[in-house]
């Protein structure tokens, strides 16, 4: 009986959250992430072989390669920092990788005009099996407060399968951030399986992950077991695109620009590396998807190529607009993509991906994508007005995306 009445409460809750969005607002009444948050995250290049000493250097970098001007805010601490708890059952970080501790690093990127980020997981153990947050929810959100954090992302490695309790352990954390008396950003990491965009807003998210981990590639091979890349999550992310909107956001995980297969667990699972076009596109794709743009790669060390990716602003205007919408993939063949996405000031951006294992040519006649009348083409890669047309036709190399930012003529 107490089983039957726990089911039925269980499915009024899965059921009252269903395409529910409810936006979360800070003490002074502003949007909590009204455009996706940019920054940079530690995962794909360090694994959890973290350490204070790196991420000051990220932070330096973050700020000396004119990231942080172009709109890259967080320092992300993914896996990794944790080492266990204190007598009174407080979270402490590995005093070996962080002898400073945390609130001394937050101090530090803090003082650099940045903000932190930190992991935890729903469950006892977190993904790389270091100590995690079940039943201590209150003590640890108000432990990251203290600490002066200002963001969590939080996994859901060694937690039971279903939406109700992934529901109600993301709930019972994001009310305990609330309660912790400082503006924490909540990111939900559950990968997808339990469609987190029909609920974590509602719960408290100001993001959802919406695929497994990318790993640096461009997509998965048929006679690959697993490992992801950046066609197989757009596939996924770029039909959710109704969901997504200002302080809630879909989240199609890391960029892997300028990874080059080099390191980290963005290497696992076939993750050989990507040429510099396959990375701009993911970064195009990403921007028009409103995706948040963190960055994985070593910041101390980027080639031109990386750097032109990253600090490509015309780009990332596009992905902080402020009308929120994410991009809608509007032609969809084995070779071709096409994605529109309405600016806040009437501009359409234009995406043409090239999917296709050849350069090619493409001729694109905007009535094919819903837009009427006469347009100015201002390329987003090459940074000029290139023409004023109904229509645009060229080559597309193979797995490049342009983009084209359009203003209607009068
Ligand atoms: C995964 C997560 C990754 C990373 C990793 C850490 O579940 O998707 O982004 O955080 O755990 O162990």
């Amino acid at each position: 009986m107490k089983h039957i009445t726990k089911v039925i409460i269980g499915l009024f809750f899965f059921a009252s959250m269903q395409n529910v969005s409810a936006q979360v607002y800070s003490s002074t009444g502003q949007l909590l992430s009204p455009t996706p948050p940019m920054g940079w995250m530690s995962w794909n290049f360090f694994g959890d072989n973290i350490n204070e000493k790196d991420l000051m250097e990220m932070a330096d970098a973050l700020v000396s390669s004119g990231m942080k001007d172009a709109g890259y805010e967080y320092i992300f601490i993914d896996d990794g920092w944790q080492g266990g708890r204190d007598k009174k059952n407080n979270m402490i970080a590995d005093p070996v990788k962080f002898p400073s501790g945390i609130k001394a690093l937050a101090g530090y990127v803090h003082s650099k005009g940045l903000k932190l980020g930190i992991y935890s997981d729903a469950a006892q153990l977190t993904c790389a099996g270091y100590t995690a947050s079940l039943g201590f929810e209150e003590q640890d959100a108000k432990t990251f407060a203290q600490w002066d954090v200002d963001y969590l992302k939080y996994d859901y490695c060694n937690a039971p399968s279903d939406a109700i309790t992934a529901q109600v352990r993301y709930k019972a954390m994001a009310d305990a951030l609330r309660k912790s008396g400082r503006e924490i950003l909540f990111g939900v990491c559950e990968w997808g399986g339990r469609q987190p965009w029909r609920w974590a807003s509602q719960i408290g998210g100001q993001l959802w992950r919406t695929t497994d981990d990318v790993r640096d590639k461009w997509e998965k091979k048929p006679t690959e077991k697993w490992g992801v890349g950046v066609m197989d999550i757009l596939d996924v992310n770029a039909e959710l695109n109704n969901y997504a909107g200002p302080g809630h956001w879909n989240d199609p995980d890391m960029l892997i620009t300028g990874l080059y297969g080099k390191k980290g667990p963005s290497g696992d699972g076939g993750g050989v590396g990507c040429n510099d076009i396959e990375y701009q596109s993911q970064f195009s794709l990403w921007a028009m998807m409103n995706a948040p743009l963190y960055a994985t790669n070593d910041l101390r060390n980027m080639n031109n190529a990386t750097k032109n990716i990253l600090l490509n602003k015309d780009m990332i205007a596009i992905n902080q607009d402020a009308l929120g919408k994410q991009a809608e993939r509007k032609i969809k063949t084995a070779s071709w993509n096409i994605f529109t996405k309405p600016l806040a000031n009437g501009d359409v951006a234009v995406a043409i991906l090239n999917r296709g294992n050849t350069d090619a040519a493409y001729v694109l006649n905007l009535s094919a994508i819903g837009l009427t009348g006469k347009y100015e083409w201002y390329d987003v890669w090459e940074h000029k007005t290139i023409s004023k047309s109904n229509k645009w036709n060229g080559m597309v190399k193979c797995h490049e995306t342009k983009v084209f930012r359009l203003k209607l003529l009068k």
